[in-house]
């Protein structure tokens, strides 16, 4: 059975497709099966890892066609580029736009659409990371409910805070209602980590350390201009820079998903 992980955060620009990004090459170049669901209208995770970036794909099935019409998951799956091994892409795209309007947002049904529609990627994949949306949507709660964990990356800008109590919130009400009983939260990390902030990052690390505990992760990801490089040249920067102390921390990240 696949894990599935939720990467979230309602701020933007904080790292969530670098992490999914990562992860995927991660525990996809161990050998690992892994499915990317890009829940996001920007498409920014499919079009670095299936290789086209600045390439529009709206022409094509992706995630909102999936929980609209209910094609086979596999004929939206698509493989992503060589430098992700062992990964599948199921594209997002900016139909997600209007998801909530094609979606009956009261039906008891719908929270669950996404878990459904994923069920045949259970046994084919060892895990599936879904990219979320800088926002608390409903798709954020759709994925929250499909998954059975969900990671937090922050910047630990003060603006995000307010975002993931409310992410934290959301996972406690669909736990005790019932929609998904076995969500965990895998943890918060810092990223965007630098000298240039490091004043206002130890005064974050205290907020954060008090308010989640050991939820907090040890792995904390650099600001390096190594990130912008991969992505321009369309690698995960642990492929790119294998040597660099921000890819040493996504794999020691990824270690956490790693169990046995
Ligand atoms: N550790 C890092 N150091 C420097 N730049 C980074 C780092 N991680 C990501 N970036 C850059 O910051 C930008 C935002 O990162 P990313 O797209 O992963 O964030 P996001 O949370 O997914 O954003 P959005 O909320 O818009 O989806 C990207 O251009 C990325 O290359
Ligand atoms: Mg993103």
């Amino acid at each position: 059975m696949a894990r599935s992980i939720a990467v979230v955060n309602e701020k933007g620009g904080v790292g969530k497709t670098a992490a999914v990004s990562e992860l995927a090459y991660a525990l996809g170049s161990q050998g690992h099966t892994v499915l990317v669901v890009d829940l996001d209208s920007q498409a920014n995770a499919s079009r670095l890892l299936l290789g086209r970036m600045g390439e529009s794909q709206d022409d094509e099935p992706n995630v909102f066609h999936l929980l609209t019409q209910s094609p086979k998951l596999s004929e939206v799956w698509r493989p992503a580029a060589d430098a992700w091994p062992n990964t599948m892409v199921i594209p997002g795209g900016v139909l997600l736009t209007g998801l909530e309007a094609a979606l009956p947002r009261h039906m008891p049904g719908t929270f669950q659409k996404l878990k459904q529609t994923l069920a045949p990627a259970q046994k084919a994949f060892d895990y599936v990371l879904l990219d979320l949306p800088p926002a608390l949507s409903l798709i954020t709660t759709m994925a929250l409910t499909a998954a059975d964990c969900y990671l937090c990356p922050t910047d630990g800008g003060a603006h995000g805070q307010k975002g993931l109590q409310q992410i934290h919130q959301i996972a406690d009400q669909l736990k005790t209602s019932g929609f998904n009983k076995r969500l965990a939260c895998a943890g918060v990390f810092v990223t965007m980590f630098g000298k240039a902030n490091a004043r206002a990052m130890k005064a974050a690390l205290r907020d954060l350390e008090t308010e989640y505990g050991a939820q907090l992760l040890a792995e904390r990801i650099p600001h390096t201009v190594k990130a912008r490089e991969a992505e321009r040249v369309g690698q995960p920067v642990g492929a790119y820079a294998p040597k660099s102390p921000i890819a040493a921390a996504y794999r020691a990240l990824a270690a956490h998903f790693k169990e046995g």
